[in-house]
């Protein structure tokens, strides 16, 4: 579950227990405090967090793992991650990853990985890492599939985690696509099976061995987003949904990133996207993104 701190709670209720944040979402004390609130017993929920591009280096990370471990009022972090890679100043995402190994080794987080990662950065960091990631997490939906960066992860034991997995950003933003919950295909295969687009698209990630982590504000959503556990697509469908890639990405060029160019600012007003962040870049239009 992609986390909103609102409905964290609806999410834990329903049966969730991953739950994935970032500092850059400027959220975890609120997500810290909600499963706290839950009662559930912390052992029984998987925390996943990121290290903004601005605490990269060796110090700067490791001094990231408190400031989030203290936010979400945890001793331990489940699964940390890069939020993307650096390309302009590699060395330091080099180090970061390094600090990730170190708090590895010391037991404060139990699984380290990375975010947004193309095949050359991910080649880069195995070159010096010592621990594989567990896991990259991309943009993933039948729109853009990055069949190139799921293959290198597969074969090097590197779990593909989908962000956007029902395709969110195919209509938050503007990514010259219409929304994948509209999609005439997608919503035959629904119909076959009595299900919605959402949980269709769901149970495509699920049966090709990704992890996929939904964000819905809503109860109902968040409910129906979880029912996906009875029915199955057939492999003819799985490759229907897959032809429907258009090498378009939603979200930012991860080659493209800069710390000059990405300045990150707090959507302060209670909107349904309370953990969003604006990036912007010199010359072009702001863009909320999760
Ligand atoms: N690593 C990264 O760079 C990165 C980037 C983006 C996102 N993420 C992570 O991935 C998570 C999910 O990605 P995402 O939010 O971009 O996209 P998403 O989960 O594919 O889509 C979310 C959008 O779909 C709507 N929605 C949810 N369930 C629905 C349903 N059953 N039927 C119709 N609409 C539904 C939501 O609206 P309502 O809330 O109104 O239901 C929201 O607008 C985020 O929360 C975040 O944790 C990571």
């Amino acid at each position: 579950m992609g986390a909103d701190p609102r409905r964290v709670e609806a999410a834990l209720s329903t049966g969730y227990r991953h739950i994935d944040t970032a500092a850059a979402y400027g959220n975890e004390r609120q997500v810290g405090e909600a499963i706290a609130k839950s009662g559930i017993d912390r052992a029984d929920v998987f925390i996943e967090t990121k290290i903004w591009i601005s605490d990269y280096g060796y110090e700067q990370t490791l001094h990231g793992f408190d400031k989030s471990a203290g936010k979400l009022g945890v001793d331990q972090i489940d699964l940390l991650i890069l939020h993307q890679a650096l390309p302009s100043e590699f060395g330091k995402t080099l180090e970061a990853y390094r600090a990730l190994e170190t708090l590895l080794a010391d037991g404060k987080v139990r699984a380290i990985g990375v975010s947004n990662f193309m095949v050359d950065h991910l080649t880069a960091l195995l070159d010096t890492a010592t621990v594989v990631p567990a896991v990259n997490q991309i943009e993933v939906h039948p729109y853009f599939t990055q069949r190139e960066v799921q293959a290198f992860g597969a074969q090097h034991g590197i779990l593909t985690q989908a962000w956007a997995p029902i395709g969110g950003i195919t209509f938050y933003r503007d990514s010259g696509h219409t929304s994948t919950l509209q999609d005439p295909v997608i919503g035959d295969i629904a119909r076959e099976h009595g299900k919605t687009p959402a949980q269709v698209m769901l149970r495509w990630h699920l049966q090709q061995g990704r992890s996929a982590i939904p964000k819905s504000v809503r109860p109902e959503r968040i409910a129906e987003n979880f029912d996906i556990f009875d029915f199955q697509l057939t492999d003819e469908q799985l490759a229907t949904i897959d032809g429907l890639d258009t090498g378009r990405r939603g979200g930012p060029e991860p080659a493209d990133i800069t710390l000059a160019g990405m300045r990150i600012a707090a959507v302060t007003e209670p909107s349904e996207r309370v953990h969003a962040y604006h990036v912007r870049r010199p010359h072009e239009q702001n863009r909320a993104l999760h």
